[in-house]
C-alpha cells in the first residue's frame, strides 16, 4: 500500500548572495527531508520586487539559485523546484486573502518595520503585503512543513491564522502548517555581531559568509570573527555569543554535536579554533561552488528543470485555487 507524504513547502528570495545562514537555516534541512517528504521549492521572485532589483541581475540571480539549490544536494528528480512568477496561482490566492488579512496585522509584522526603516524612500504595498503572498505560497500546495529560519517564525504564525481564519468561515479548505526550524543553525549571528542574524544584505559583508566566498576570503573572515575576552572554546550562547555561534556553524559542517565540537578545541585558544571553522566551511563550499559553475554552463537543463517545476506546481496550485474560488463564490466556467 502507498502511504502518501505530508507535504513541505520552502522558498528562498533570489537576492544578493545566500550565506550560509540561509543554509544551515533552510537548504540543509531541505535536503535531509526531501526523501520522506513530498517536497516543494520555490525561487522567490515576486517577494525580491519589494526592494528595488536591478532586472538583469535580478534573472541572473534566478539562475544561480535554482543552480545552487541543485548543487547543494536538492534533487529536481525527487522534488518539485520552480520559479513563483511562473505559477499565477500565487498572485490570485494571495488577492484572495488580502481580503482575509487585517491591515493592523502587517503594519506589526517585525520584517515590515526594518525594511520599512531601510527603505524609508519606497515603503510600497507589496512590502507591506509580503507575508500575504507566502501564505498564498505556502497554502497553495497544502504544505503541513515549512522549513525555514527563526527569523520567519512571525510569517508563519501569520500564515496558520489566516488559513484558520478561512477554514472557520468556510469549511476546512487549507492544511494548517507547522514552522520546521532546526535544533542547531535556525539562527546563524553575523560574525562581527552574532547577536545580530547573518544576512545577505547585511551593510559589512564581513560579518557574513557568502555560499560564494572563496577560501581565502573564508578563511579571512573567520580569522576576524569576535569572540570574547575568555580563552574558552565552550558553548553558552548568552554569556559567550560569538563563540557558541562559531561553534554552531562548525558543529553543522563538520557533522559533529555540539559537545563533538567542544571537545576537538578542548585547551586550544581561540586562533586555533576559528581557523579549523573557516576552514571546515571552506572544504564544505568548494564542491558546492564547483557545481555550481558546471550548472550555470548548462543553460538548457536549468530551463527543463524549471519547465517541469511549474508544470507540477501549476497543477497542484490550481486544484487549492480552484476550490477557493468555489468556496467563496467566484462563478467558474
Ligand atoms: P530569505 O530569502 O530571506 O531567506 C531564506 C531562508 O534562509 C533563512 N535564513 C536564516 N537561517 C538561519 N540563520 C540566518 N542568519 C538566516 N538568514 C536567513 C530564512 O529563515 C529562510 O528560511 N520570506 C522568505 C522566502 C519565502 C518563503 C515562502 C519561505 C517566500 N515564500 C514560503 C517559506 C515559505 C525569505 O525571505 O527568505
Amino acid at each position: 500500500m502507498e502511504v502518501t507524504k505530508k507535504k513541505l513547502y520552502s522558498a528562498v528570495q533570489p537576492t544578493n548572495n545566500l550565506t550560509i545562514g540561509n543554509y544551515l537555516g533552510a537548504i540543509k534541512q531541505w535536503i535531509a527531508l526531501q526523501d520522506e517528504y513530498d517536497c516543494t521549492f520555490a525561487i522567490a521572485n515576486m517577494h525580491a520586487i519589494t526592494v528595488r532589483q536591478d532586472p538583469a541581475a535580478l534573472r541572473r540571480k534566478t539562475l544561480e539559485l535554482l543552480a545552487l539549490y541543485i548543487a547543494c544536494g536538492v534533487d529536481p528528480e525527487k522534488c518539485t523546484l520552480y520559479l513563483q512568477s511562473h505559477v499565477p496561482c500565487h498572485a490570485e490566492l494571495a488577492w484572495v486573502l488580502n481580503t482575509f488579512t487585517y491591515v493592523g496585522e502587517m503594519e506589526r509584522m517585525t520584517q515590515f518595520k526594518d525594511k520599512s526603516a531601510k527603505h524609508a524612500d519606497n515603503i510600497n504595498m507589496g512590502l507591506m503585503d509580503y507575508p500575504v503572498l507566502m501564505a498564498a505560497d505556502i497554502l497553495l500546495y497544502q504544505a503541513d512543513f515549512v522549513p525555514v529560519g527563526i527569523d520567519q517564525r512571525q510569517h508563519l504564525e501569520i500564515t496558520r491564522d489566516i488559513a484558520i481564519r478561512f477554514n472557520n468561515i468556510y469549511s476546512p479548505t487549507f492544511t494548517v502548517p507547522e514552522g520546521l526550524y532546526m535544533k542547531v543553525g535556525a539562527k546563524i549571528g553575523d560574525l562581527l555581531d552574532p547577536t545580530k542574524k547573518m544576512s545577505k544584505s547585511a551593510e559589512n559583508a564581513n560579518g557574513s559568509i557568502f555560499l560564494t566566498d572563496d577560501r581565502d576570503t573564508v578563511i579571512r573572515k573567520f580569522k576576524r570573527a569576535v569572540t570574547d575576552s575568555g580563552n574558552e572554546v565552550r558553548f553558552d550562547p548568552e554569556n559567550k555569543p560569538g563563540v557558541s555561534n562559531l561553534l554552531s556553524i562548525y558543529s553543522i559542517f563538520s557533522d559533529k554535536t555540539i559537545a563533538e565540537a567542544e571537545a576537538d578545541f578542548a585547551g586550544k585558544g581561540y586562533g586555533d579554533f576559528k581557523l579549523a571553522v573557516g576552514e571546515a566551511v571552506a572544504d564544505k563550499l568548494a564542491p558546492i561552488q564547483a557545481e555550481q559553475t558546471r550548472l550555470l554552463a548548462d543553460r538548457e537543463y536549468l530551463d527543463k528543470v524549471f519547465a517541469s517545476g511549474a508544470e507540477k506546481a501549476y497543477h497542484t496550485a490550481r486544484k487549492t485555487l480552484s476550490k477557493v474560488y468555489k468556496k467563496i463564490g467566484f462563478y467558474q466556467l
